[in-house]
């Protein structure tokens, strides 16, 4: 085991308690969501009754800083060593990370020897993009199956956990990075310190930090539970990361919001020993609510009503005898559907275009996963969309779907037959 892995992972067992704030180390925090026990997101079985881990799925807010995050931290050898979810499985994503591949080199690349360090590469998507604008460039990601991938195409990745050792590492053997981006990984990582010590050994004076995380903004607007899953350990607005960041000397220079997953933000900083700034986001956040308590109280009273409303949605089409399937099996899905308690009763299959989950079972509900050829040529006549972040890709790829689709986030609906035409 390389020492990375060992730091970066819970210690031991397989998961711990969280007793303090990921970020301002406080321990006045307030168990506020309660989503019961689930099993881990993206462990999809090959046999129904294959053994399965389940763990407490809660969320806390920090009554000092304002960070949500779960009372539980699973060990993340048991979820990121193999990984099913590409970067590259949806169009949306292939074309937002184009456009972020196009910006970040025109914005921050000025010569062909400034180094993109990409922390949670995943296959390479972003990457191979900036590569393919002249850009020298690295992938660092724990999951071997992914990194392979990557590699395979090209772009160099190195299979492990981002730390200071691994920070090290790079910057000794290739130099300091100009770009650090983090997509979709900051939210994974349990000691966000450590993170940033890597992020701050590695990155040039001056140099740009690009952060994607979902957004506690759009959680709470849109009632977004079931992104409330064991990989996702903080839920990030700004005002926390701004904290996060200045320790570190990154200034937050950026916030913008991204329709991707859901509703995400991007968060981009510079490296500097100016004083630290503060930014309009927190302000506009004060006025959505963001820093109280009695706000995410109130969201989860919204979630178990939508829960309901969604499982009876359900269980009126099925009275009727009428035949259910999934679309997508996203890692949200298993939150909502162990949360909401709908199984193989309810759907007779799900389907998902990702090689690593085809043929398997879903997690904890044990639905067999299907190629999307059985939907298109069965054409059942309820479809609950559980890849609900990608509505309008999916209606448009489905424009021929005799059925009716039920979409079941910010509110469970049955989408009109003629409206996916
Ligand atoms: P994500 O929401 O985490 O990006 O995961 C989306 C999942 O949905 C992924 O497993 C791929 C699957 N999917 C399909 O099967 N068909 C589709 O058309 C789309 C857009 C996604
Ligand atoms: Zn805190």
């Amino acid at each position: 085991m390389r020492m990375g892995e060992r730091k970066s992972r819970a210690s031991g067992s397989d998961s711990r308690r969280v007793s303090r704030c990921r970020i301002c180390r406080d321990r006045n925090l307030t168990r506020v969501i309660d989503l019961k026990r689930t099993p881990l997101a993206n462990s999809f079985l090959s046999k129904p009754n294959d053994p399965e881990k389940w763990f407490p799925l809660e969320v806390l807010y920090c009554n000092s800083c304002g960070l949500l995050q779960l009372s539980e931290v699973v060990n993340p050898n048991l979820m990121f060593k193999e990984y099913p979810y590409r970067s590259s499985s949806s169009n949306s994503m292939l074309q937002h990370f184009r456009e972020l591949a196009q910006s970040l080199s025109s914005e921050f690349i000025t010569s062909s020897k400034q180094l993109v360090v990409e922390v949670g590469s995943n296959d390479g998507t972003l990457l191979s993009a900036l590569k393919e604008r002249g850009v020298r460039v690295l992938g660092v990601d724990p999951a071997a199956n992914l990194a392979r991938l990557a590699n395979a195409r090209g772009v160099e990745t190195l299979p492990t956990f981002f730390d200071s050792d691994t920070a090290d590492r790079i910057r000794d053997e290739r130099g300091k990075a100009q770009v650090i981006v983090a997509n979709n990984v900051l939210a994974h990582v349990d000691d966000v310190h450590e993170f940033m010590r890597g992020v701050s050994s590695l990155l040039e004076a001056d140099g740009i930090l690009s952060v994607e995380v979902p957004y506690a903004g759009n959680l709470n607007q849109n009632v977004e539970y079931d992104t409330v899953y064991h990989e996702h350990l903080s839920y990030f607005s700004v005002h926390p990361l701004l904290r996060l960041f200045s320790d570190f000397d990154i200034r937050l220079e950026r916030v913008a919001r991204l329709d991707v997953h859901g509703g995400s933000i991007r968060v981009t900083g510079r490296k500097t020993n100016k004083k630290f700034v503060s930014n309009p986001f927190v302000e506009f956040e004060k006025r959505c609510g963001l820093n109280r308590l009695e706000t995410y109280q109130r969201l989860s009273d919204r979630i178990e009503y939508q829960m309901q409303d969604l499982r009876e949605t359900l269980e009126s089409l099925k009275s009727e005898g009428h035949e259910i399937v999934g679309y997508g099996a996203p890692a949200k899905s298993t939150t909502l559907l162990n949360a909401c308690k709908i199984g193989a009763e309810t759907l007779d299959y799900v389907i998902d275009t990702t090689p690593e989950k085809i043929g398997k079972f879903t997690p904890g509900t044990h639905i067999p996963i299907f190629r999307t050829e059985r939907f298109q040529k069965e054409q059942p006549p309820y479809c609950l969309m559980l890849a609900w972040n990608y509505e309008k890709e999916i209606l448009l790829k489905e424009r021929q779907y005799t059925g009716q689709f039920i979409v079941p986030i910010p509110y469970a609906r049955v989408l009109s037959r003629n409206s996916s035409s």
